[in-house]
């Protein structure tokens, strides 16, 4: 991680007056995305999509949508058969722009109108910034039934369904963990002010007891192993503490029905590794990463993988009983993108460019340098039920036909 040094926007730099000149970096996250009048979500000045500061499946169009629909539409029809009388719900988590449920309203329309007319459409989205713009997308789509609210609301009335949560969790605001005089220290943003100029700049602090703990009783649980041997001194990582609460929480809105989760992650091996003498915090703004997340807070993304055995880990001990995950290229490939791929040669040639640009986009969607890196996981709320000749795995993780 760049040694930031960094000029402190006015906004931020009494924000950290008033927390006695610095705050854990998981803090700094929070504003910097979640403020709801400087942060990068929280006033809506990200954009997500080529024109924007970064493209994630959905944005690239409608491809990825139409491949996701039919798993979609497999866990829905189980849950429309074992709840005949109840509404079903896809919950898109993090919504972004919008796109994943402007399309998946617009291809259920088309191609399963009658399991539709049992769904709504529930957007849970924390930033009031981003809410103006998902509905403003969604505007020409009255036909359908959506509405917006939080988790919590949702827990006070679970509903059946699916839950989407792409590209939500590496946004979730993490701990840096820094290894100082061979023990793990907490990472601080602090205020430094000279010559009349604030800047911003990383500290160190112990680790307090509450997060100590939590660290150890989960690489004990995990079986992580952080600090990895051979980790030198300045050997940092990411920590996140925001997913217990956050996978208890979706448990508490959902009361039948499945969990996608959609993002980057690492295995432990590979995460807590003395090769990886950095973590994986990146900040992103105008299609270009970069590794000083300090820099102009609140007008660039800033992201942390997530590491799939503690992922795992909590998601089970929040109760979801999880079935399985693979790489975002299996995932399509099984649910037909080579098919789709090939029905792009059959277009006529005066759809010529349109044939392109789809084609140019099912091929990012599954480039292992950028999309193809994102990896699927699926949760059951309930234990699963078996059929006469057993427990079949959701159409993504079978082996394409
Ligand atoms: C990286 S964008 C993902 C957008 C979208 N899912 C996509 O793939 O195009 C993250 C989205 O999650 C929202 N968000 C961040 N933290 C959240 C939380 N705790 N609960 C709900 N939404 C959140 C952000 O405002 C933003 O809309």
């Amino acid at each position: 991680m760049k040694a930031s040094d960094v000029p402190c926007p006015e906004w931020l730099q009494q924000r950290l007056e008033k927390n006695g000149n610095r705050v854990p970096f998981s803090t700094f996250m929070d504003w910097a995305l979640h403020d709801p009048v400087h942060g990068a979500y929280g006033a809506g000045q990200l954009r997500v999509g080529k024109d924007g500061d970064f493209v994630t499946s959905p944005s690239l169009g409608e491809d990825f949508s139409a491949l996701l629909i039919h798993q979609l539409s497999d866990w829905l029809g189980c849950l429309a058969a074992r709840h005949p009388d109840s509404l079903l719900s896809v919950v898109d988590v993090g919504p972004g722009e919008g796109d994943l449920i402007a399309q998946l309203i617009t291809l259920f329309q088309a191609s399963a109108s009658d399991l539709l007319s049992r769904l709504e459409f529930v957007l849970v989205e924390i930033n009031p910034g981003m809410q103006v713009r998902q509905r403003n997308r969604l505007q020409g789509l009255a036909t359908a039934q959506c509405r917006w609210c939080s988790l919590a609301e949702l827990a006070s009335e679970p509903v059946n369904g699916v839950m989407l949560a792409h590209e939500l969790l590496d946004a979730l605001p993490v701990e840096r963990l820094i290894l100082s005089n061979g023990a793990l220290q907490r990472q601080m943003v602090a205020l430094q002010t000279s010559g009349g100029l604030s800047s911003l700049v990383w500290a160190e602090d112990a680790l307090p007891e509450p997060l100590k703990v939590q660290i150890s009783v989960q690489a004990e649980r995990d079986d992580l192993q952080l600090p990895p041997d051979g980790a030198q001194d300045g050997w940092a990582t990411e920590w996140h503490h925001s997913l217990k609460p956050w996978m208890q929480q979706a448990h508490a809105a959902l009361a039948d029905g499945m969990l996608l989760v959609v993002d980057y992650a690492l295995e432990a091996s590979r995460y807590y590794s003395s090769r990886r003498p950095d973590g994986t915090l990146l900040a992103y703004r105008r299609q270009q990463a970069s590794s000083d997340v300090l820099r102009d807070p609140g007008d660039q993304d800033i992201t942390a993988h997530l590491c799939v055995e503690a992922m795992l880990g909590e998601a089970s001990v929040a109760g979801w009983i999880p079935e399985g995950h693979c790489r975002q290229g299996e995932a399509l490939l099984a649910l037909g993108l080579a098919e789709r791929l090939n029905a792009l040669q059959q277009l006529p040639g005066d759809q010529l460019a349109e044939a392109l640009r789809r084609r140019e986009a099912l091929l990012r969607l599954v480039d292992p340098s950028c999309l193809g890196e994102l990896r699927w996981f699926s949760f059951h709320r309930n234990p699963p039920e078996a059929s006469a000749e057993g427990l079949h795995p959701s159409r993504f993780l079978r082996e394409p036909s």
